[in-house]
C-alpha cells in the first residue's frame, strides 16, 4: 500500500518541518488539497505556499485540485512539477483535453470522484489516466467520517481498469485509518491517502505510516 499524507492536517505554521517529517517517515507521495472556496465550501492554499511545500519535499507532489476552473489552476502549479494533478470530473467538460495538457507538461494526470459518483462515467477516459482517485468522503475538509460505500467503487473500478489501463492506479481519500486499511487493500486499493490519522498519530508519522502500509 503507497501512503500520501494530507497536508491539509499539518502544522502550517512549521509547515516546511512537517512535510520533511512524513517524507522521512516513509510515505510516498505529498498529498495537497487545493480548495477555491466554490467548488467546495473551504479555501486552502496557491502557488507560493505549495513551492515552499515542493521545496521541502522529498517525494513527489500529489496534487488534488478542488476548483472549478481546472485547466487555470493546471498552470498554475505546473512549474512545480508535481508528480500528479488530480482533477474532479465533477466539474469538468473537456476531461480528454485537460488529460492532454497535464501529461503535455510532464506530469500524471489522474481523475477524481466523489463519493456518489459512479466508476462507468469515467470508463472512456481510463486509457488516458495513470490513476484515479475515489473520494470516501464529501470533499472540502479533513477528519471527517469514512463513507463505507467507497469498497463497491473499488470493486467495480478495478473491473473497468483491469480492462482498459491495468497499470492505472486505484487511490482512496477521506476517513482513512487503521480501521479500514484492510477493506481497502482487500478491495484493490494502490494509494491511501490519510490527513488526520497520520497527522494526529499519537505515536508519531513513521508508525502512522506502517500501520498503513
Ligand atoms: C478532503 C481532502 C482530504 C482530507 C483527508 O477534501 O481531499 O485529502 O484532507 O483528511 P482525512 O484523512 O482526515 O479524512
Ligand atoms: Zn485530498
Amino acid at each position: 500500500m503507497l501512503v500520501a499524507p494530507s497536508i491539509l492536517s499539518a502544522d502550517f505554521g512549521n509547515l516546511a518541518k512537517d512535510v520533511q517529517a512524513i517524507c522521512e517517515a516513509g510515505c510516498d507521495l505529498v498529498h495537497v488539497d487545493v480548495m477555491d472556496g466554490h467548488f467546495v465550501p473551504n479555501l486552502t492554499i496557491g502557488p507560493v505556499v505549495v513551492s515552499a511545500v515542493a521545496k521541502a519535499a522529498t517525494k513527489p507532489l500529489d496534487i488534488h485540485l478542488m476548483v472549478e476552473n481546472n485547466s487555470f489552476f493546471v498552470d498554475l502549479f505546473a512549474p512545480l512539477k508535481p508528480g500528479y494533478i488530480s482533477f474532479h470530473i465533477e466539474e469538468e467538460k473537456h476531461p480528454h483535453r485537460l488529460i492532454q495538457k497535464i501529461r503535455s507538461l510532464g506530469i500524471k494526470p489522474a481523475i477524481t470522484l466523489n463519493p456518489h459518483t459512479p466508476p462507468e462515467a469515467i470508463e472512456f477516459l481510463l486509457a488516458d489516466v495513470d490513476m484515479v482517485l475515489l473520494m470516501s468522503v464529501n470533499p472540502g475538509f479533513g477528519g471527517q467520517k469514512f463513507i463505507p460505500s467507497v469498497l463497491e467503487r473499488v470493486k467495480r473500478l478495478k473491473a473497468l481498469i483491469q480492462k482498459h489501463n491495468p497499470s492505472c492506479l486505484i487511490e482512496v481519500d477521506g476517513g482513512v485509518n487503521n480501521q479500514n486499511i484492510e477493506d481497502l487493500k482487500v478491495a484493490g486499493v494502490d494509494v491511501v491517502v490519510a490527513g488526520s490519522y497520520v497527522f494526529g498519530h499519537k505515536e508519531g508519522y513513521t508508525k502512522a505510516i506502517e500501520s498503513l502500509k
